[in-house]
């Protein structure tokens, strides 16, 4: 199967644009920490962006889900991001599951769900359930602080209350950060599982080998530009990838 500049494959359709982002830049201060990039994001696709720390991967999560200024474009279901409210955007699907996590540490579980579904108030139980199917350690310790949570059950809990918003669109920054290989495989099954019910999501990734064992397609992204992209299948095969990134 042959794919196009982006690295989608010639199977797929650009009129399903979930997310378009045209040339898009964002600075701070004197820092270009984008400098203009061109991609987007069908319909049901996982789409990582990878790369090393500073490359611009959270900075890229932040604009294009309305949380910073930015210059070009970007498009949300065929609107530009910068016409609306984040909270606007919020109740149109586009979630953002932050690298920091921002949960309410002093809150439950149960009410850090609760919260989650602040712009959607409608079938609460039937996604909290969604969200305890996924994540049962959530359900078994739903009466629990935030704050006294492992990092893998915060991150868990993270996701969950990011469903709980009822996400079209997620957006999954660092969803591995600090995390044991046996709560990736949580991590792992429940992205897959986000993806079976229909949600499409956008992956910002160090770890390499998690982002390829689950993207359609993967942008590297470094010091703001895309220096590679394609699918996992393409990339494994590069040997600038296999060198830098995936230990030779
Ligand atoms: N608020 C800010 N003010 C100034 N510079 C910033 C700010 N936030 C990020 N930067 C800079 O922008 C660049 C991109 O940072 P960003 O956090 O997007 O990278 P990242 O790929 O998410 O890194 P990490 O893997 O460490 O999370 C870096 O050079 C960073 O120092
Ligand atoms: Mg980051």
């Amino acid at each position: 199967m042959s794919t196009d500049a982006e690295g989608r494959s010639s199977a797929t359709d650009p009129e399903r644009a979930v997310l378009r982002a045209e040339d898009l830049r964002v600075s701070y201060g004197e820092v270009a920490a984008l400098r203009g990039l061109d991609f987007h994001v069908e319909e049901r696709e996982i789409v990582a962006i990878i790369g090393p720390n500073g490359a611009g991967k959270s900075t890229l999560a932040d604009a294009v889900s309305g949380h910073l200024p930015y210059e070009g474009s970007v498009s949300y279901r065929g609107r530009e991001v910068a016409d609306s409210r984040a909270s606007d955007l919020v109740s149109r699907g586009l979630i953002h599951c932050t690298e920091t996590r921002d949960l309410f540490g002093y809150m439950s579980v149960d009410d850090n769900l609760d919260l989650g579904a602040y712009r959607h108030r409608d079938d609460l139980d039937g996604r909290r359930e969604f969200v305890y199917d996924l994540f049962p350690t959530l359900e078994e310790r739903a009466d629990q602080n935030a704050r006294t949570m492992s990092g893998g059950e915060q991150q868990m809990l993270a996701i969950g209350r990011a469903l709980m918003s009822d996400p079209d669109l997620l957006l999954l920054d660092e969803p591995t950060l600090g995390l044991a290989p046996v709560v990736l495989d949580d991590i792992s099954d429940g992205i897959e599982e986000i993806r079976d019910a229909g949600v499409t999501v956008v992956l910002c990734e160090q770890n390499v080998t998690f982002a390829m064992d689950h993207a359609d397609r993967i942008f590297l992204l470094e010091n703001g530009r895309f220096e590679r992209k394609g699918t996992p299948e393409t990339l494994r095969g590069d040997e600038y990838i296999r060198e830098a990134y995936l230990g030779g």
